[in-house]
């Protein structure tokens, strides 16, 4: 049997990228399908006799999720678990993608996929709680967890937002220096997800993102010294500086050996994603 996808949350950042990787037979779950809704999602899956679902739908806000935690609980557990009962109840097999906030970044070393996971915000105890959900209801699907996804050519993301700042010359640009992650293309994670279906490793959980961590100073710096600006521009501060309405963990660098061992796919270096974001754009 040749696969089908059914997409959930195509027109996010990894929805996007994951319709431009060009799987070849794929149908787009309508937005007017909300995934909490699991009536919705068990007619809409039905319809679609996927043998692959995608769920690049969530919940990224993670303020918002700390303001609205019964949405954030709906769109990021309760949606996930609704898939992978779908999913389940038409043979079909699931990726989930979750996130580095599920854990608390105390650690000092980089998180495998055993270790303990323990978010501090709203957003990453919905992720948390999602990912469980999908491993109960759909035993032989994949958790993916990533970092900092950015779709780089488009919309608004991290790169882009500094990029915009960089082109004021007057402004000045503060970056916190203790918030560690891998900063990832929404490209790699859809290139990722494609080999994984097409030739599926052993089910569970895999960390995907790319290889080295940054501060989200580093980051910044990087972009302006690719970009041509003065990286003297991009003054370091520290996240108490800056408090947001949720807390994010302070250092997350998930080790991806465990993905890298499946051989699918080389997962390149965070700055040499960022060239080949620049390289894209001509
Ligand atoms: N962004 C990051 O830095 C990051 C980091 C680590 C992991 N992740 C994970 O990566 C995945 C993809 O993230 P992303 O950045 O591509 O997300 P995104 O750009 O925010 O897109 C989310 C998508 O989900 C849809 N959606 C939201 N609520 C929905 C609902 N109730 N029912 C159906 N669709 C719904 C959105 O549609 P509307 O826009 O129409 O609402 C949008 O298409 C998520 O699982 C996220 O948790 C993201």
């Amino acid at each position: 049997m040749t696969d089908r996808i059914l997409l959930f949350g195509a027109s996010g950042q990894l929805g996007r990228a994951l319709l431009s990787a060009g799987p070849p037979d794929v149908v787009i779950a309508p937005r007017s399908v909300d995934i909490a809704d699991a009536q919705a999602v068990l007619e809409c899956t039905k319809q679609a006799t996927p043998t692959w679902i995608v769920n690049a739908a969530a919940m990224t806000d993670v303020d918002g999720a700390h303001v609205r935690p019964e949405l954030a609980m709906a769109i990021n557990t309760l949606g996930p678990g609704n898939l992978a009962r779908a999913a389940d109840s038409v043979g079909a097999r699931m990726v989930h993608v979750s996130t580095e906030a599920v854990f608390d970044g105390e650690s000092t070393r980089s998180y495998t996929e055993d270790d303990v996971c323990h978010p501090v915000s709203v957003y990453g105890a919905s992720k948390l709680a999602g990912e469980h959900l999908v491993s109960i209801f759909s035993p032989e699907s994949y958790i993916l967890r990533t970092s900092w996804l950015y779709s780089g050519a488009t919309g608004t993301n991290f790169p882009t937002r500094i990029l915009e700042q960089l082109r004021d010359p007057g402004r000045v640009i503060s970056v916190v220096t203790d918030i560690v992650g891998n900063p990832t293309t929404t490209s790699l994670l859809a290139e990722a997800i494609m080999a994984l279906m097409g030739r599926p490793p052993a089910p569970g959980t895999y960390h995907v993102c790319c290889r080295d961590a940054a501060s989200k100073f580093d980051w910044a710096v990087e972009i302006a010294e690719v970009g041509g600006h003065d990286p003297g521009r991009i003054t370091p501060v520290t996240s108490a500086e800056y408090p947001t309405v949720a807390l994010r963990p302070k250092h997350v660098d998930l080790d991806c050996t465990k993905f890298a061992d499946t051989g699918l796919i080389r997962l390149p270096t965070w700055r040499e994603a960022w060239r080949d974001v620049l390289a894209d754009r001509g």
